[in-house]
């Protein structure tokens, strides 16, 4: 059975104070990952950052902490090959590429996996999901967008639900994930669709209270998956 995961966005933090919001939000005590949005203005109209921004988060998360972050690497980039190597030294857990940004999805999940990577597939909003089915036993996670990805703070798309659900439906014990527009108002068709993997950038790292929002967008998710054990 899949479980409820959180995953804010570090796209929504402060980059001078990277560090500092990063712990403030993990502190919060319900949060196992760092979903890190690496963007190289071609894949998408923005850039972000890269992996000398990894190595030095990572350095805030040592790997031998007593409960060590995950870092999930979302990378809205043209060639996903070229960075599945940076990325694992930087310190990476997860690598997510884009089905639309490769010809060979296979190929690049076989190098994601000799560098020791958990390998995720991520769909646009365009993309039918059933592009992902051919591969969905090879991967750890796919990542539903439910934004057109490239910033943050964007509206969440309700229409993506039908894939999700048709993904959790398929792939029972699949970790299906979320991004773009999560938060305390859309967690509910979300988490009811099955998805267990919430990315949240704004509306966690831009909240009064980050450990409030947490515990209601885990709740919920926790809810669903177990109402579905029952159904
Ligand atoms: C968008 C990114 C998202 C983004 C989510 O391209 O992939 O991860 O940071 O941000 P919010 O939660 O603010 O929509
Ligand atoms: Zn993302």
């Amino acid at each position: 059975m899949v479980r409820p995961i959180i995953s804010p966005s570090i796209l929504a933090a402060d980059f001078a104070n990277l560090g500092c919001n990063c712990k403030k939000v993990v502190n919060t005590g319900g949060v196992e990952w760092l979903h890190i949005d690496v963007m190289d203005g071609h894949f998408v109209p923005n850039i972000s950052f890269g992996s000398p921004v990894i190595s030095s988060l990572r350095k805030v998360f040592p790997r031998d902490d007593a409960k060590p972050i995950v870092f999930d690497c979302h990378m809205m980039v043209s060639e996903p090959e070229q960075w599945i190597a940076d990325i694992a030294k930087a310190g990476g857990d997860s690598y997510t590429f884009h089905f639309e940004a490769t010809k060979d999805p296979a190929k690049v999940i076989n190098l994601i996996k000799q560098h020791g990577l958990k390998a995720a597939m991520a769909v646009k909003p365009g993309t039918p999901i059933e592009e992902v089915y051919p591969y969905a036993d090879d991967l750890d996670m796919v990542l539903v967008m439910t934004v057109e990805p490239g910033f943050g703070g964007q509206k969440f798309m309700p229409d993506m639900m039908e894939k999700v659900e048709k993904l959790r439906v398929k792939y029972p014990n699949l970790d299906v994930q979320v991004d773009g527009g999560l938060g305390k108002d859309t967690i509910e068709p979300a988490a009811k669709a099955g998805a267990n993997v919430i990315v949240a950038g704004t509306s966690v790292f831009a909240a009064q209270d980050p450990k409030e929002v947490v515990e209601i967008l885990k709740e919920t998710v926790s809810r669903e998956i177990e109402a579905r054990a029952s159904a």
